[in-house]
């Protein structure tokens, strides 16, 4: 039997919740008769316009596109094992899907408009239905349009539960997201412009973790949380610092891992990306510690603060083990694998590259809120010199995988890639460009196996692998998900400039 079974009745009546929201999001547990017994989830999501309170006062509600009425969308949260049928309605304006970033599922359900299904006409359903075959930190966002459909907000996290978790005092979910917001509180519409496409995408101005700009979290000495980090964030990079305290990084992109400190202290994260951290909190009551995301030079900026309660939960930090059980993903063969080369070129050169930080909302940018490391992750005005003048330059695919820039307008993408079904690749990334891209493969998870020629330490499973300028990094899987699968860049503006491509596992 496949692993990957479809579902019996895609389009099947849905019995729908009378009241939306987060909490009613959830039906109860219901059993499915028949041959697969899994316990069935029932979800429902409706992608339409709504408000919300992105910035914190005095700045009121921001319009923005919400599913279920919040930004981000609701915590989808199931078991292994069980199976997911999650109905989503379009109340948008315009054509949209659903993808479930990470998740192994069948091609049919992968949400890729188009490639997969037809797109989710204004006003349509469709229904996903799939089973949650590997525990971890994944989420959901629309394919249609990314670079415009996730920067108002269509993004929510699906958590998918080992069997038995590890222990821990608290399980967290930070969905980070990351808005071009302009002095009125309102998102800057330039989506899709041509400079945020030739350089390093939408990189906003406001930073949010779970929808909110966030000013403190409140944690306890001696507790110990299990911090889910998803980067919703259409282009930002991030590079945790944790102000003194050692997290741990158990799971990548919901994969486990062998657990360990990140290199360099910091926990980086490009679009797309996750990281399961073990964080004890080892600071003092009644002290404040400062999250600072310090990945672009010149602009780091505070996320958030740790502020500790008076009283501590514990006096010292917990031995509980903190080793996640393994997902069945097969093993690659490496001396079997066949070779893929595939080279990444297009951009703009040159040496403005590595600090600029793409157009700026200039004088739109929030009035009093914005300065270096101000509260809650609101940073300076991101100026770019260069705007003006790459505005005049020509249009035109700006991207490419192998030479060619994909048209996802043009609804035909020939694969530029077929992998045999049930044997072992390699691809080798050659990124020949002076920006970071976070390569996603669909349907798939894969191990990174070297980065510039030297093996690396853990071999982790991914299925999203940061690309430095320059680097070349090899990932290694078993093809074992037939179908037609999207590997692109995970920097929105990218993907819509080319950068993507088709890969067909037959
Ligand atoms: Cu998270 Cu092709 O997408
Ligand atoms: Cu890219």
């Amino acid at each position: 039997m496949s692993r990957f079974p479809m579902p019996a009745l895609t389009r099947r009546a849905f019995v729908a919740s009378a009241a939306a929201g987060a909490a009613s999001a959830m039906l109860p547990l219901l059993r499915q008769p028949g041959a697969n017994a899994a316990a069935m989830r029932e979800v429902r999501l409706r992608a339409a316009p709504g408000r919300t309170q992105l910035a914190p006062e005095p700045f009121g509600e921001t319009s923005a596109w919400c599913y279920n009425g919040t930004v981000p969308g609701p915590e989808i949260r199931v078991r292994q094992g069980e199976r997911l049928r999650v109905a989503v309605e379009n109340g948008l304006a315009e054509e949209t899907t659903v993808h479930w970033h990470g998740v192994r599922v069948p091609n049919a359900m992968d949400g890729v408009p188009h490639l997969t299904q037809a797109p989710i006409a204004v006003g349509e359903r469709f229904v996903y239905e799939f089973d949650a075959v590997d525990a971890g930190t994944f989420w959901y966002h629309p394919h249609q349009r990314g670079f415009e459909q996730v920067g108002r907000g269509l993004y929510g996290p699906l958590i998918i539960e080992e069997p038995e978790p590890i222990r821990v005092d608290r399980d967290v979910t930070w969905v980070l997201g990351d808005w071009r917001l302009m002095k009125s509180g309102e998102i800057s519409d330039d989506f899709g412009n041509r400079h945020d496409i030739h350089h390093n995408g939408r990189v906003g101005n406001t930073v949010t973790i779970n929808g909110r700009v966030p000013d403190s979290f409140a944690v306890r000495k001696g507790e110990r949380i299990r911090l889910r980090l998803i980067n919703t964030a259409n282009a930002r990079i991030f590079s945790l610092d944790f102000a003194g305290h050692e997290p741990i990084v158990i799971a990548l992109d919901g994969q486990p891992v062998s657990p360990h400190a990140p290199d360099g202290g910091q926990v980086v994260l490009g679009p797309a990306m996750r990281a399961d951290l073990i964080v004890d909190m080892t600071g003092e009551p009644g002290s404040r510690a400062s999250i600072v995301d310090r990945f672009y030079q010149g602009l780091e900026y505070r996320l958030v603060d740790l502020a500790y309660a008076d009283a501590p939960l514990r006096e010292r930090a917990p031995d509980w083990p903190m080793e996640l059980p393994a997902n069945p993903l097969p093993e690659p063969d490496l001396n079997t694998a066949s070779r893929n080369e595939v080279v990444l070129t297009g951009g703009m050169m040159g040496e403005m590259v590595a600090q600029d930080m793409g157009e700026s909302v200039g004088p739109g940018a929030p009035g009093g809120m914005m300065g270096d490391m101000k509260p809650g992750g609101m940073m300076g005005d991101m100026n770019s010199m260069m705007g003006g003048m790459m505005r005049m330059m020509n249009s035109g695919a700006a991207w490419f995988i192998n030479g060619v820039a994909a048209d996802e307008g043009s609804h035909v993408m020939k694969p530029m890639l077929t992998l045999a079904r049930d044997k072992s690749h390699v691809i080798a990334m050659t990124n020949a460009t002076a920006w970071h891209h976070p390569m996603h493969l669909h349907g798939h998870s894969f191990r990174v196996i070297s980065r510039n020629g030297q093996p690396t330490r853990r071999r982790e499973w991914q299925d999203t692998v940061l690309v430095s300028p320059r680097e070349k990094v090899e990932i290694a899987f078993v093809a074992d998900n037939p179908g037609d699968w999207m590997f692109h860049c995970h920097v929105l503006e990218h993907q819509a400039g080319g950068m993507m491509g088709v890969i067909r596992v037959a």
